[in-house]
């Protein structure tokens, strides 16, 4: 580390010095919270929607974060995003989604129109204006950079941020050999969650919290499948095991998996694995489990290739890269694999401790099936009983933790299971310290990865 980047990194408030220490202030001092709003938020890529919300000519959505609305519009020549505002007075165009094919933009105070590629088509009594106020470059909407991966439309505030898959990092090879720009979505749901957008966050970037969380996953994890060990009230394990029961274990626990996301592995997927419940099985029971994941990988693809979706060799593709269950995209963006289909999130900050959380199940859909694509998501408290079990257990201690962290002075990390989150939040504080393009990127690209990752070190 340069001693112009130590400097900065210093000047941070409330910075990061202990890798495996987190100040909780972070989550609720409201001056960090604007640092953020001023520096982070302004100059990240952000997925701004996924791109079936606007599949023709002139469909449009909404994207907002904290003060800051853009607009992102399916032109003629693709997916184009510019600042929310009329290029007259200010108005916002656009509120939430919709078309603009026919009328374009039209600003409902003096009725200013802007077309899908932004350009200023109409400006009522136009000779009461100076010609100076009408030139094309500054009527016209003011551009937001717009890339797009995985399915998504991501933009960017900052015109000096290298482009999208170069922050990305290598998470995106590994993640376009499962075919992530084919998923569509299942379902979409939202909630207001009454924490810090990165408590939210957190919740997801780890396993260590599945033992007391999620019981239900624990009870049906196989002896040996954690490097954990028990939990302290835990029943002592069944004296044997057979290579069977390690098999019924395996799709017991992927259906729950499966039921308790309502997705992320998909029932048209848990019907195949049901089907392997007789298989034959080697004796040895570390045998018996990777002949099990091997059948059902090669199942899975064959029946998803057979019902005319557009499959991946999973088993071709688990081999060649790396596999994680989460995966984190800096800031604010989540995938998880599982075997073809996945789930992803999106969090939000809405005020230092608020956010909004998004859940979407994402699918490989067959060619030519029907379906309806959410236009929004559905929204529902946090602690409905409609969200599936998994992310309601979930939100379930997120509520408290905010809560906690006031009386609390800082986290205690693993630094070998609980690393992501001090990675992460060691790259916001290089974000916040106004360090140099090519060393935050370097450090994004180590930032994004699986979820149990241990501290990394990211450059700075
Ligand atoms: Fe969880």
């Amino acid at each position: 580390m340069t001693d112009t980047v130590a400097r900065a990194l210093d000047a941070v408030p409330l910075r990061v010095t202990d890798p495996e220490k987190i100040p909780a202030e972070r989550y609720y001092d409201p001056q960090f919270f604007e640092l953020e709003r001023k520096h982070l938020w302004p100059r990240v890529w952000q997925m701004a929607c996924r791109l079936e919300e606007i599949p023709e000519v002139g469909d449009y959505v909404e994207y907002s974060i904290l003060d800051k609305s853009v607009i992102v519009v399916r032109g003629k020549g693709g997916v184009r995003a510019f600042h929310n505002a009329c290029s007259h007075r200010g108005v916002r165009l656009a509120n939430g989604p919709g078309n603009c094919a026919k009328k374009g933009f039209v600003c409902p105070f003096h009725g200013w129109r802007f077309n899908a590629e932004g350009e200023c088509t109409f400006v009522f009594g136009k000779h009461i204006f100076s010609e100076a106020m009408l030139n094309a470059a500054e009527t016209d909407l003011v551009p937001v950079r717009c890339e797009e991966w995985a399915g998504c439309a991501f933009i960017n505030f900052d015109n000096e941020a290298p482009p999208l898959l170069d922050c990305l990092g290598p998470i995106v090879t590994r993640l376009n050999a499962r075919h992530v720009d084919r998923l569509k979505m299942d379902w979409w749901f939202g909630t207001l969650l009454p924490t810090n957008w990165k408590l939210a966050m957190e919740a997801f970037q780890e396993g260590y919290h599945v033992m007391r969380t999620h019981p239900q996953l624990e009870a049906l994890s196989p002896p040996g499948f954690s490097r954990l060990g028990p939990d302290a009230d835990a029943p002592p394990p069944a004296e044997t095991i057979t290579p069977r029961d390690l098999v019924n274990l395996n799709i017991d626990f992927l259906k729950s998996v499966g039921d308790g996301m309502a997705g992320m592995v998909h029932h048209t997927e848990v019907a195949v694995l049901e089907k392997l419940r007789d298989m034959d099985v080697p004796d040895d029971p570390q045998a018996a489990i990777m002949a099990f994941y091997a059948r059902a990988q090669e199942e899975v693809t064959k029946d998803g290739l057979a019902r005319g979706a557009p499959m991946f060799d999973i088993a071709k593709v688990n081999a060649e890269n790396e596999f994680h269950d989460v995966e984190f995209m800096f800031p604010h963006f989540f995938l998880l694999p599982s075997l073809a289909a996945m789930s992803s999130y999106r969090i939000r900050p809405l005020t230092a401790e608020t956010c909004f959380f998004e859940i979407w199940s994402l699918v490989l859909r067959p060619e030519g099936e029907v379906y309806e694509t959410p236009s929004e998501p559905t929204i529902l408290p946090y602690d409905s009983r409609d969200f599936p079990e998994i992310p309601q257990q979930d939100y379930s201690n997120l509520p408290i933790q905010q809560l906690g962290l006031h009386n609390f002075k800082h986290m205690r990390l693993s630094h070998e299971w609980e690393g992501l989150i001090s990675n992460y939040h060691r790259l916001v504080d290089g974000f916040l310290a106004g360090l140099d393009r090519e060393t935050l990127r370097k450090a994004e690209n180590t930032v994004n990865s699986g979820y149990n990752s241990p501290i990394r070190d990211i450059g700075f």
